[in-house]
Protein backbone atom coordinates (compact mmCIF):
# COMPACT_ATOMS: atom_id res chain seq x y z
CA UNK A 1 0.00 0.00 0.00
CA UNK A 2 1.44 3.04 -1.20
CA UNK A 3 -0.38 6.12 1.18
CA UNK A 4 -1.28 9.91 -1.27
CA UNK A 5 -0.04 12.71 0.94
CA UNK A 6 -1.07 15.90 -0.36
CA UNK A 7 0.67 18.95 -0.66
CA UNK A 8 -1.26 22.08 0.21
CA UNK A 9 1.11 24.81 -0.35
CA UNK A 10 -0.44 25.66 -3.72
CA UNK A 11 -3.75 26.33 -1.81
CA UNK A 12 -1.75 28.72 0.65
CA UNK A 13 0.22 30.44 -1.99
CA UNK A 14 -3.75 31.22 -3.62
CA UNK A 15 -4.74 32.64 -0.51
CA UNK A 16 -2.09 34.57 0.30
CA UNK A 17 -2.22 36.19 -3.13
CA UNK A 18 -5.79 38.26 -1.99
CA UNK A 19 -4.77 38.29 1.70
CA UNK A 20 -8.30 36.90 3.31
CA UNK A 21 -8.85 33.74 3.87
CA UNK A 22 -10.11 32.40 0.64
CA UNK A 23 -9.33 29.38 -0.61
CA UNK A 24 -9.75 27.98 3.24
CA UNK A 25 -6.23 26.13 4.01
CA UNK A 26 -7.26 23.82 7.13
CA UNK A 27 -11.07 23.63 5.51
CA UNK A 28 -9.10 22.41 2.10
CA UNK A 29 -7.02 19.94 3.91
CA UNK A 30 -9.92 18.85 5.60
CA UNK A 31 -11.62 18.21 2.28
CA UNK A 32 -8.48 16.57 1.01
CA UNK A 33 -8.65 13.87 3.55
CA UNK A 34 -12.40 13.81 2.92
CA UNK A 35 -11.75 12.83 -0.34
CA UNK A 36 -9.42 9.95 0.20
CA UNK A 37 -5.93 11.51 0.89
CA UNK A 38 -4.27 9.57 3.44
CA UNK A 39 -1.94 12.10 4.40
CA UNK A 40 -1.21 16.03 4.30
CA UNK A 41 1.87 17.44 3.86
CA UNK A 42 3.23 21.10 4.24
CA UNK A 43 6.21 22.90 3.41
CA UNK A 44 6.69 25.86 5.42
CA UNK A 45 9.59 28.05 4.18
CA UNK A 46 11.48 30.79 6.15
CA UNK A 47 9.47 33.64 4.31
CA UNK A 48 6.22 31.97 4.55
CA UNK A 49 5.04 32.92 1.09
CA UNK A 50 2.84 30.10 1.46
CA UNK A 51 2.44 27.30 4.25
CA UNK A 52 2.69 29.86 7.32
CA UNK A 53 4.36 29.01 10.51
CA UNK A 54 0.86 29.65 12.42
CA UNK A 55 -1.15 27.44 9.63
CA UNK A 56 1.24 24.62 10.92
CA UNK A 57 0.14 25.06 14.20
CA UNK A 58 -3.60 25.45 13.66
CA UNK A 59 -3.68 22.43 10.93
CA UNK A 60 -2.46 19.79 13.78
CA UNK A 61 -5.18 19.64 16.15
CA UNK A 62 -7.71 19.05 13.34
CA UNK A 63 -6.21 16.58 10.93
CA UNK A 64 -7.19 13.03 10.77
CA UNK A 65 -4.54 11.53 8.79
CA UNK A 66 -0.80 11.42 8.89
CA UNK A 67 0.54 14.93 9.27
CA UNK A 68 3.84 15.29 7.10
CA UNK A 69 6.20 19.10 7.88
CA UNK A 70 8.95 19.49 5.25
CA UNK A 71 11.73 21.44 5.48
CA UNK A 72 15.11 22.67 6.40
CA UNK A 73 15.73 22.18 9.90
CA UNK A 74 17.13 25.67 10.95
CA UNK A 75 16.50 26.23 14.98
CA UNK A 76 13.07 28.04 14.03
CA UNK A 77 12.05 24.92 11.66
CA UNK A 78 12.93 22.60 14.76
CA UNK A 79 11.15 24.39 17.36
CA UNK A 80 8.37 25.01 15.27
CA UNK A 81 8.25 21.10 14.22
CA UNK A 82 8.60 19.55 18.06
CA UNK A 83 6.02 21.97 19.35
CA UNK A 84 3.92 20.10 16.49
CA UNK A 85 4.55 17.03 16.72
CA UNK A 86 3.99 15.60 13.44
CA UNK A 87 3.62 12.02 12.31
CA UNK A 88 6.66 12.40 10.27
CA UNK A 89 8.80 15.28 9.44
CA UNK A 90 11.03 15.40 5.99
CA UNK A 91 14.32 16.89 5.75
CA UNK A 92 14.93 18.96 3.01
CA UNK A 93 18.76 20.68 2.32
CA UNK A 94 16.92 24.01 0.95
CA UNK A 95 18.71 27.28 1.06
CA UNK A 96 16.21 30.29 1.94
CA UNK A 97 15.06 31.56 -0.87
CA UNK A 98 14.52 28.56 -3.49
CA UNK A 99 11.44 28.65 -5.77
CA UNK A 100 11.16 24.99 -4.70
CA UNK A 101 12.95 22.18 -3.18
CA UNK A 102 15.85 21.59 -6.07
CA UNK A 103 18.18 18.74 -4.45
CA UNK A 104 18.66 15.85 -2.30
CA UNK A 105 20.95 16.02 1.29
CA UNK A 106 24.47 15.19 1.02
CA UNK A 107 24.24 12.81 4.26
CA UNK A 108 28.06 12.58 4.38
CA UNK A 109 29.19 16.01 4.45
CA UNK A 110 26.15 16.84 6.82
CA UNK A 111 26.21 12.93 9.13
CA UNK A 112 27.02 14.83 12.11
CA UNK A 113 24.10 17.31 11.66
CA UNK A 114 21.76 15.04 10.38
CA UNK A 115 22.10 12.40 13.14
CA UNK A 116 21.89 14.97 15.69
CA UNK A 117 18.81 16.86 14.36
CA UNK A 118 17.32 13.76 13.71
CA UNK A 119 18.06 12.40 17.36
CA UNK A 120 16.07 15.20 18.87
CA UNK A 121 13.03 14.60 16.69
CA UNK A 122 13.51 10.76 17.45
CA UNK A 123 13.53 11.58 21.50
CA UNK A 124 9.92 13.29 20.73
CA UNK A 125 7.93 10.07 18.73
CA UNK A 126 8.54 12.03 14.96
CA UNK A 127 9.16 9.43 12.38
CA UNK A 128 12.01 11.15 10.44
CA UNK A 129 12.70 11.39 6.84
CA UNK A 130 15.45 12.31 4.56
CA UNK A 131 14.76 14.23 1.39
CA UNK A 132 17.70 12.37 -0.64
CA UNK A 133 18.44 11.42 -4.53
CA UNK A 134 19.28 7.79 -6.05
CA UNK A 135 23.40 8.16 -4.92
CA UNK A 136 24.28 4.52 -3.18
CA UNK A 137 26.33 6.26 -0.51
CA UNK A 138 23.66 8.97 0.54
CA UNK A 139 21.11 6.73 1.00
CA UNK A 140 23.16 4.26 3.17
CA UNK A 141 24.81 6.91 4.85
CA UNK A 142 20.98 8.46 5.88
CA UNK A 143 20.55 5.01 7.45
CA UNK A 144 23.71 5.72 9.76
CA UNK A 145 22.56 9.04 10.29
CA UNK A 146 19.23 7.43 12.35
CA UNK A 147 17.38 8.59 9.88
CA UNK A 148 13.43 6.50 9.44
CA UNK A 149 12.96 7.12 6.00
CA UNK A 150 14.55 8.72 2.70
CA UNK A 151 12.16 10.33 0.33
CA UNK A 152 13.41 9.92 -3.06
CA UNK A 153 13.86 13.33 -5.01
CA UNK A 154 11.86 12.30 -8.20
CA UNK A 155 12.13 15.42 -10.27
CA UNK A 156 14.84 13.67 -12.73
CA UNK A 157 12.44 10.78 -13.21
CA UNK A 158 9.85 13.07 -14.23
CA UNK A 159 12.06 14.64 -16.24
CA UNK A 160 13.34 11.67 -18.11
CA UNK A 161 9.85 9.75 -18.05
CA UNK A 162 8.82 11.56 -21.01
CA UNK A 163 11.32 9.99 -22.95
CA UNK A 164 12.41 7.19 -22.16
CA UNK A 165 10.62 5.81 -19.13
CA UNK A 166 12.60 2.55 -18.32
CA UNK A 167 15.76 4.74 -18.25
CA UNK A 168 14.30 6.79 -16.16
CA UNK A 169 12.69 4.48 -13.07
CA UNK A 170 15.94 2.35 -13.37
CA UNK A 171 18.13 4.69 -11.08
CA UNK A 172 15.23 4.73 -8.32
CA UNK A 173 14.14 1.35 -8.34
CA UNK A 174 18.06 0.16 -7.24
CA UNK A 175 17.76 3.26 -4.81
CA UNK A 176 14.74 1.78 -3.45
CA UNK A 177 16.31 -1.55 -3.17
CA UNK A 178 18.94 0.14 -1.57
CA UNK A 179 17.33 1.67 0.65
CA UNK A 180 14.86 -1.29 1.83
CA UNK A 181 18.62 -3.67 2.29
CA UNK A 182 19.31 -0.38 4.49
CA UNK A 183 17.15 -0.34 6.51
CA UNK A 184 15.05 2.38 5.55
CA UNK A 185 11.62 3.09 4.64
CA UNK A 186 10.75 4.72 0.94
CA UNK A 187 9.01 7.69 0.01
CA UNK A 188 9.22 9.71 -3.23
CA UNK A 189 7.79 13.15 -4.05
CA UNK A 190 8.27 15.94 -6.68
CA UNK A 191 6.98 16.51 -10.04
CA UNK A 192 5.06 13.41 -10.12
CA UNK A 193 1.51 13.40 -11.93
CA UNK A 194 -1.37 11.83 -13.45
CA UNK A 195 1.14 11.00 -16.49
CA UNK A 196 4.10 9.73 -14.46
CA UNK A 197 2.76 8.13 -11.23
CA UNK A 198 1.44 4.96 -12.09
CA UNK A 199 4.48 3.94 -13.94
CA UNK A 200 6.84 4.89 -11.14
CA UNK A 201 4.27 3.16 -8.75
CA UNK A 202 4.40 -0.40 -10.68
CA UNK A 203 8.29 0.11 -10.92
CA UNK A 204 9.43 0.98 -7.50
CA UNK A 205 9.08 -1.83 -4.43
CA UNK A 206 8.66 -0.65 -1.04
CA UNK A 207 6.78 2.23 -1.89
CA UNK A 208 4.91 3.74 0.94
CA UNK A 209 4.28 7.19 0.56
CA UNK A 210 4.23 9.89 -2.44
CA UNK A 211 3.81 13.15 -1.50
CA UNK A 212 2.29 15.18 -4.38
CA UNK A 213 1.22 19.11 -4.45
CA UNK A 214 1.58 21.11 -7.72
CA UNK A 215 0.16 18.95 -10.75
CA UNK A 216 -2.54 17.74 -8.16
CA UNK A 217 -3.58 21.04 -7.45
CA UNK A 218 -3.06 22.15 -10.62
CA UNK A 219 -5.64 19.37 -12.20
CA UNK A 220 -7.90 19.63 -9.34
CA UNK A 221 -8.48 23.36 -11.23
CA UNK A 222 -10.20 21.24 -14.42
CA UNK A 223 -11.33 17.89 -12.41
CA UNK A 224 -11.81 19.07 -9.40
CA UNK A 225 -10.31 18.52 -5.68
CA UNK A 226 -12.16 15.16 -4.94
CA UNK A 227 -12.42 13.85 -8.13
CA UNK A 228 -8.17 14.73 -8.97
CA UNK A 229 -7.84 12.84 -5.30
CA UNK A 230 -9.61 9.92 -6.58
CA UNK A 231 -8.22 9.98 -9.83
CA UNK A 232 -4.15 9.89 -8.18
CA UNK A 233 -5.46 7.29 -5.90
CA UNK A 234 -6.30 4.90 -8.82
CA UNK A 235 -3.01 5.38 -9.99
CA UNK A 236 -1.58 3.84 -7.00
CA UNK A 237 -3.83 1.03 -6.74
N1 LIG B 1 8.73 16.64 -1.59
C1 LIG B 1 9.42 17.76 -1.25
C2 LIG B 1 10.56 17.63 -0.30
C3 LIG B 1 9.05 19.01 -1.75
O1 LIG B 1 9.75 20.10 -1.40
C4 LIG B 1 7.95 19.09 -2.62
C5 LIG B 1 7.53 20.43 -3.14
O2 LIG B 1 7.19 21.27 -2.07
C6 LIG B 1 7.26 17.91 -2.94
C7 LIG B 1 7.68 16.70 -2.42
C8 LIG B 1 6.08 17.91 -3.84
O3 LIG B 1 6.46 18.29 -5.14
P1 LIG B 1 5.36 18.72 -6.20
O4 LIG B 1 4.76 20.00 -5.71
O5 LIG B 1 6.13 18.87 -7.47
O6 LIG B 1 4.34 17.60 -6.25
Amino acid sequence: MTKLSVNINKIATLRNARGGNLPDLLRTALDCERFGAEGITVHPRPDERHVRYQDVLELKPVLNTEFNIEGYPSEKFIALVMDVKPAQVTLVPDPPGVLTSNAGWDTIKHESFLKEVIAGFKSCGIRTSIFIETDEKMIRNAAKAGADRVELYTEAYACDYTFNPEKAVKFFREAAVIAHDSGLGLNAGHDLNLVNLKYFHQNIPHLLEVSIGHALICDALYYGLENTIQMYLRQLK
